[in-house]
């Protein structure tokens, strides 16, 4: 029997807006206990929550304040373990997010070491260090946050006179952590085991290229070579994952640890996964790929070699709480990814972009390996471009001075029925608004109304979910390419299933008697027979 984790798929939970149990207008974990038979239909094998623990929300939870506790806009402690067992029962898997590279300005580490003063150990578990300059009024060095601005922020001691620096390769709220001090790694070790107790099937690792910072933390330099980063992919990382490998696997059941690993080389990459290291990672190089048939064929390539020689399954995912919904990018001129550049408000056709969006979904559901669905991507929700200013909260917005509108627009509450509070998302006697607005067109992108209806995404997405369980889950984990007209990608999977993607504006002919399994899209009849439109999916059947 193969391991679940090789060809499962995951769903991604945004807790904060996916359902709202209690009518505070924020996502909540009674939310997700209400919601768990809709997810048993949809047919996923896992649920990933992003983080629900303790947290000041300076970044929508990323910014942990207590590892082992629930935040109370979310729950209790007490409810993430009912929902784990009641998961279970309904054979739904629970993976949940570890954020081991920085916490928050409010744990109590942070504020141990602000208030224990210069040179104490408490600092020693993050990164103080002196600045630069006449006075120590510059930065210790030239690193940059992921969010804008410098990575670092000076702080003033309690006596008013201006201290040391300290790291944060995010928002300042998020101090990172020193993981070359032994209590930093004792510490995650005991909050690895505080969940696998509690019977989580696995981690999601946040950040996980960044823990280890090359010694001495070096500046990056004027033309950095960009594999070769101070503050990523630091050889030492590698023995962190060996021991965290080891402690997950003195466990019952088949859990695992999905690494979030943005690095520019696939060799960098697949050393994350390594028989005794992380099980999977998600493949960001397809997320970001255009919808052009030679770069998907391409990254379909790259991703296969890249993981074949460690053994480990290929991920395919389309979009996730920090990216352009993939609905939006697919109807843009441009439809390729870039995190640094998301290029919010570009004009989007998203007629067209439904119809990729559909023809991705069928051709990442064919794929071997495992496949991750982020919350709206089954109700072909776009990226909501147009928040006032006034409702954003992402840290990227204010980092920025407003230059990158940041993430907020991937992470509406959805729409779970054409009317009521906040479209269904909170209970009928809710006492406050969504926490961000939902557009005012969304009702029919309702789970209601999608359920009802033959041709939605909803009930493409669920058809396809049970079809690959059926058809794929259990065959070997290789393709063979067919040869089709250009701008077509097809490829054959064991057992006869065949999958034909049209990336073109015309429609290509089918195979004569190839069987019809499943297509994104109606298909067409021409005088040469049935044709495959442009930019559809088809599975078939070729026995
Ligand atoms: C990656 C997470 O996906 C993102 O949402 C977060 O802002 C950063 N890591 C920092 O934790």
């Amino acid at each position: 029997m193969t391991h679940w984790w090789r060809h499962a798929a995951i769903y991604q939970i945004y807790v904060r807006s996916f359902a709202d149990g209690d009518g505070d207008g924020t996502g909540d974990l009674a939310g997700v206990r209400n919601r768990l038979p809709y997810l048993r239909e949809l047919g996923v094998d896992a649920l990933w929550f992003t983080p629900w623990y303790t947290s000041p929300m300076a970044d929508g939870g990323y910014d942990v304040a207590d590892y082992r506790d629930i935040d109370p806009l979310f729950g209790t402690l007490a409810e993430a373990e009912r929902l784990v067992e009641e998961a279970h029962t309904h054979g739904l898997r629970v993976l949940v997010d570890l954020v081991p590279n920085h916490c928050s300005d409010q744990h109590h580490w942070f504020q141990e070491a602000l208030a224990a003063g210069p040179g104490s150990a408490a600092r020693e578990r993050f990164w103080f260090l002196p600045g630069r300059g006449e006075s120590g009024e510059l930065p210790p060095n030239d690193w940059h946050s992921y969010f804008g601005g410098s990575a670092w922020t000076r702080i003033t001691e309690a006596d008013g006179t201006p201290g040391p620096w300290y790291l944060h390769m995010f928002a300042p709220q998020q101090p990172d952590l020193n993981w070359e001090h032994p209590e930093v790694r004792a510490e995650f070790e005991d909050i690895l085991h505080f969940w696998l107790r509690r019977g989580v099937d696995g981690f999601r690792i946040d950040v996980a290229h960044g823990l280890a910072k090359k010694p001495g933390l070096p500046d990056v330099g004027p033309d950095p070579d960009p594999t070769d980063l101070p503050y990523q992919d630091h050889d030492d990382v590698h023995d962190i994952y060996r021991s965290w490998r080891k402690i997950l696997d003195g466990y019952p059941g088949d859990r695992i640890f999905v690494g979030e690993v943005w690095l520019p080389s696939a060799e960098q990459f697949a050393r994350y996964l390594r028989p005794d290291e992380l099980h999977s990672a998600f493949n960001f190089d397809f997320l970001c790929s255009s919808w052009e048939p030679a770069a998907l064929r391409d990254v379909v390539d790259s991703t296969l070699a890249a993981h074949g020689p460690v053994g480990a399954p290929p991920t395919w995912v389309l979009s996730n709480h920090d990216t352009i919904r993939h609905v939006t990018r697919y109807g843009r001129a441009d439809t390729s990814f870039d995190m640094g550049d998301k290029r919010l408000g570009d004009p989007s056709d998203l007629t067209l972009g439904r119809r990729r969006a559909r023809a991705a979904a069928l051709l990442t559901m064919a794929l071997p390996g495992g496949v991750y669905i982020y919350q709206g991507d089954e109700l072909g929700l776009p990226e909501v471009q147009d928040l006032p200013d006034a409702v954003l909260q992402d840290p990227t917005f204010l980092r920025s001075g407003g230059a990158d509108r940041g993430r907020d627009g991937c992470r509406i509450p959805l729409p779970w029925q054409p009317g009521g509070a906040a479209l269904g998302f909170s209970p009928d006697a809710a006492t406050a608004a969504p926490w961000l607005p939902q557009p005012a067109d969304w009702a029919p992108l309702s789970v209601a109304e999608q359920t009802a209806d033959p041709d939605s995404f909803l009930t493409l997405y669920r058809t396809a979910l049970a079809l690959r369980s059926a058809r794929l889950t259990a065959l070997p984990e290789t393709l063979t390419w067919v040869d089709t007209p250009p701008d077509t990608l097809c490829f054959d999977r064991a057992g006869g299933f065949r999958c034909l993607v049209n990336a073109t504006d015309t429609p290509v002919p089918l195979p004569p008697d190839a069987t019809v399994l499943l297509s994104s899209a109606p298909l067409e009849e021409s005088a040469e027979g049935r044709v495959l439109p442009a930019d559809s999916t088809v599975w078939l059947d070729m026995n």
